[in-house]
């Protein structure tokens, strides 16, 4: 045989990251997350779960539970993943999710789980509602990453204590049983631009505030004009990029240099002598031009139901060869008995 023959296509690094079908996603989730998945498709293998089964740690009524997991699917495709490279499919489908999670509690102590700040969070949130499901959510979370062999983790800062104990506990894991999981990094994105409130302007945009704080995904081109106009900006009348004087001004800013208007220095240049006005009218037709085409794209795709399920059928077959792969190892390495 020829050495070229010989040689296995190199294996790329792989990639996993997920979203919950809860809530609504904001122009923070795209610019944060969304828009950069799809140009990691040619370097990594990517796999972008629909994590349904973390929804329903807080109570969700099941028909909006139904309809959001396929316009997750169909949101993800329109941001140019493509689903013929990338995996996209329901957690829910994968029961190797559940089962890895299982083996993982127990290999997770309490009091790691009692540290989790987004756990104190949402109890104090759902007070009638702290379920055990929301306490071993991170475990949950680390079985999505751990079942693949997953190399990056794109997240968010919110999420890096999560990433933080899948890591102790996968190393926890191959410390008994030799080396069983991959030890994942988190993947910090270069340009990772943070989109914050447009009411609040130091705090994060969130699809959990009101909802004038963020543009939706879908908002359409008159909303999103009104919500950038009533946007909260300072007195100084000043466009410059200061974060910590004036985050408002800043934030436009930052969110039009993240869709590509220019740098920032660039666009304080191009802007300065200007009103508020101006700024967010600029802000406002940058969002919207990035906005529209993925939002045809999306109306598109959610009218077409048949093809969408196709999509999550087939990826969800491969993700469950790909995650029994590394479930039938765990579980001979705890001792579960060998199946005929
Ligand atoms: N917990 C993440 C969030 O709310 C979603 C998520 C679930 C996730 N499993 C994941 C993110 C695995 C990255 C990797 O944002």
């Amino acid at each position: 045989m020829s050495e070229v023959q010989n040689q296995k296509p190199e294996k790329k690094p792989i990639i996993f990251s997920g979203i919950q079908p809860s809530g609504t996603l904001t122009l923070g989730n795209y610019i944060g997350a969304l828009r950069n998945f799809s140009k990691l498709q040619d370097e990594y293998d990517c796999i972008y779960s629909i994590v349904d089964m973390h929804a329903i740690t807080v109570r969700q009524n099941p028909a909006e539970l139904r309809r959001r997991c396929m316009e997750l699917a169909a949101i993800y495709i329109a941001s140019g993943i493509d689903p013929k490279k990338s995996l996209i499919y329901c957690q829910s489908h994968v029961p190797g999710h559940a089962e890895l999670s299982w083996i993982l509690n127990c290999f997770t102590y309490m009091g790691e789980l009692q540290r989790m700040t987004q756990y104190k969070d949402k109890a104090a949130k759902h007070a009638d509602n702290i379920n055990a499901g929301l306490f071993t959510y991170p475990v949950l979370m680390a079985a999505d990453i751990l079942l693949y062999q997953t190399n990056l983790v794109p997240v968010g800062v919110d999420q890096k204590q999560h990433l933080e104990l899948c890591r102790d506990i996968a190393q926890r894991f191959n410390g008994v049983y030799g080396d069983v999981f991959t030890i994942p990094e988190g993947y910090i994105p270069k340009v990772g631009a943070k989109v914050m409130s447009l009411q609040e302007p130091t705090r994060k945009m969130s699809k959990s505030d009101p909802e004038d704080t963020y543009v939706a995904l879908l908002d359409d081109p008159d909303t999103i004009r009104r919500k950038i106009k009533r946007a909260v900006t300072d007195s100084d009348g000043e466009i410059r990029y200061d974060p910590e004087n004036k985050p408002g001004v800043s934030n436009l800013l930052s969110i039009m240099s993240a869709l590509g208007a220019g740098t920032l220095e660039e666009l304080q240049n191009e802007l300065a002598g200007q009103g508020y006005g101006t700024l967010k009218a600029r802000t406002t037709d940058c969002v919207i031009a990035t906005l529209e085409p993925l939002q045809a794209e999306f109306k598109r795709l959610i009218a077409d139901k048949a093809y969408l399920q196709g999509v999550l059928d087939e990826n969800a077959r491969t993700a469950n060869y790909l995650a029994n792969k590394t479930l039938r190892k765990v579980q001979k390495k705890v001792g579960f008995a060998s199946r005929g």
